[in-house]
């Protein structure tokens, strides 16, 4: 039956009080864990997917580039899940164009992707040598992005430090890598400036230090114990600081950009909500993970906090100096302030509890923190051992980043879930609940007053997962790594999403219960192509290698053939 125009007109009255009314009884204080907030967000808000460099370009030896640490570290054995390595990875470097035919039909409004710093620059230096080709390949995908209205949101470090600098310098080690990646940055700012105007110095600072110079999970693969960590936050926080004064004096009145950082942290819940101590613990959680890079940037200085403990363990530790550095007057304020926004990866969520280390025996980064974290069982943990879906807890982050640092405005950079292999399923039900709960409480934050402007879904393909390889899939579209092409297929993920950025938010209940059928309605028919994709390669192989193989005898027989009659004929 067809709707007259006037029951239409009262359907849409209809929806419009269901909505507004929606919005109005929902009680911020009761199960504020667990309702769901009907409402969009504001016009504008932008709507994004991600990706690295090491993670998805792959030809990582092709046209002049150099080495970076990645290369290096997954090349050695044992370093990565099954020895796996980004070698060719998504082949992102070939298949840009298709994938922003992706983005296209997703109607993303962003493009968060980072410049491998030795594609450009293979030796690292800008003195030594300009690698064009490396340049080129980041102008056409600028240049794509922007005629497909896809704005590009770049990051200059996203972990791939060139070769040379780890075996010349030690990395992240030595001073010297700031003004190494200050030149590499204006480089960038210089060719690209011009049409990127959102610029994330550093990806996850915490994980670079963390994971490169303590655990060694991560390239270099360093395990300096509780020192190398520090120092290489340190230099970090200045070669960002750095970065955006040379922004802000070279570029900004030209270019009219922004330069922020992205910084990750889980939220971290005391245990007990009554105990002081559990309470403590969980500042001291938030403070050493995120604190350690915020604080300095907005606020001046490294936590209280972490100037405490590191301060008091070192001297336990009959050492004359802090192993966290200091920074000196004139640093405090040159770095204060060097953020127009702020880049926030969010994953998941801790409940902390308060645990002393006696100094002494082994300290690291996490004994200094006199803390131990848990997990609730219930909490549902669809891929990677460490994330667990919390969504309340990225409400109560965000919330902490507006109180802590003035509210300042923020972008989302990173927030999505995986699928371990060998899971093959495109009807990726637990990530359509992740995003919708977890952006569910960004909306609720907003309404909290945090100022958040966009949201970048972790990540647009299945990827290069670091030490984890390729065991993990964060993407939004399932990429098949085992096929040459390594063809891309939708997830239902990715039909949820565009309902989301299509509605810009849950525009009310009725409508919302429908996305998820919807979705699944269209995954199992990329389920069957998925399924089929080994006869498929099978049978580009036959026509890569077979017919090419038959054509050319057929040539040569014709040939011998034609010899054969003109002889006979003279
Ligand atoms: C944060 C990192 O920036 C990104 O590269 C990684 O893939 C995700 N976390 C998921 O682990």
């Amino acid at each position: 039956m067809l709707l007259q125009p006037c029951t239409l007109r009262t359907y849409h009255v209809l929806a419009l009080v269901l909505f507004v009314s929606a919005s109005e009884d929902f009680d911020w204080m009761k199960n504020e864990r667990t309702s769901f907030y009907y409402g969009t967000f504001p016009t504008g808000f932008s709507w994004g997917a991600g990706s690295s460099a090491y993670q998805t370009e792959g030809a990582w030896n092709v046209d002049g580039k150099g080495m970076s640490i990645w290369d290096a570290f997954a090349h050695k054995k044992g370093k990565i899940f099954s020895n796996d390595t980004g070698d060719s990875s998504c082949e992102g470097y070939y298949k840009f164009k298709d994938d922003i035919n992706l983005m296209k039909d997703m109607k993303l409004n962003h493009y968060r992707f980072s410049i491998s710093w030795p594609r450009i620059l293979p030796s690292g230096l800008k003195g030594e040598h300009i690698n064009e080709k490396g340049i080129s390949y980041y102008d056409n995908l600028i240049n794509m992005l922007l005629e497909n209205k896809v704005t590009p949101v770049v990051t200059l470090y996203h972990w791939d430090l060139p070769q040379v600098l780890q075996e010349k310098y030690g990395g992240w080690q030595n001073a010297t890598m700031i003004n190494y990646f200050n030149d590499f940055a204006n480089l960038c700012f210089e060719r690209f400036g011009n049409r990127v105007k959102y610029w994330i110095t550093f990806n996850n600072p915490w994980s670079i230090a963390v994971e490169g110079y303590e655990t060694g999970e991560h390239a270099p693969g360093l395990k300096l114990k509780g020192t190398g960590v520090y120092k290489a936050a340190h230099h970090i926080i200045k070669a960002h600081a750095k970065v955006w004064h040379t922004y802000d004096m070279q570029w900004r009145s030209k270019q009219k950009g922004l330069v922020g950082i992205s910084l990750t942290a889980d939220w971290g819940e005391p245990v007990d909500i009554t105990n002081q101590r559990d309470i403590e613990a969980a500042e001291r959680y938030i403070q050493f993970y995120l604190g350690w890079f915020a604080t300095p940037i907005f606020n001046g200085d490294y936590p209280q906090v972490m100037k405490e403990y590191i301060g008091r363990k070192s001297g336990q530790q009959g050492l004359g100096v802090s192993r966290l550095p200091v920074f000196l007057p004139q640093e405090k304020s040159y770095i204060k302030g060097t953020c127009d926004f702020l880049g926030l990866g969010h994953f998941t969520t801790r409940y902390v509890t308060q645990k002393n280390f006696p100094s002494g025996l082994g300290d690291s980064y996490f004994t200094d923190r006199d803390l131990a974290e848990l997990v609730d069982p219930q909490w549902p943990d669809p891929g990677s051992e460490w994330l667990y879906s919390v969504p309340w807890g990225f409400r109560r982050l965000l919330n902490f980043v507006k109180t802590q640092y003035g509210n300042p405005m923020i972008y989302v950079t990173e927030n999505g879930v995986s699928e371990k292999t060998p899971c093959t399923d495109l009807c990726d039900d637990w990530r359509m609940h992740y995003f919708k709960d977890y952006i569910n409480e960004m909306l609720k934050a907003m309404k909290d007053g945090v100022n958040v402007k966009g949201y970048t879904a972790w990540s647009l393909l299945d990827n290069f997962e670091w030490d984890e390889g390729y065991s993990e899939r964060f993407g939004l579209y399932y990429v098949d790594f085992r096929s040459k092409n390594k063809s891309r297929y939708p997830k239902a993920s990715v039909q949820y999403y565009k309902r989301i950025i299509s509605s810009n938010g849950f525009p009310n209940q009725r409508e919302v219960e429908t996305w998820k059928r919807k979705a699944v309605e269209t995954c199992s028919s990329s389920n069957q192509l998925l399924a089929i994709d080994p006869m498929i390669s099978h049978m580009e192989m036959v026509t890569e290698i077979v017919v090419p193989t038959v054509c050319t005898l057929c040539i040569l027989l014709s040939a011998v053939f034609l010899m054969f009659l003109l002889r006979g004929h003279l």
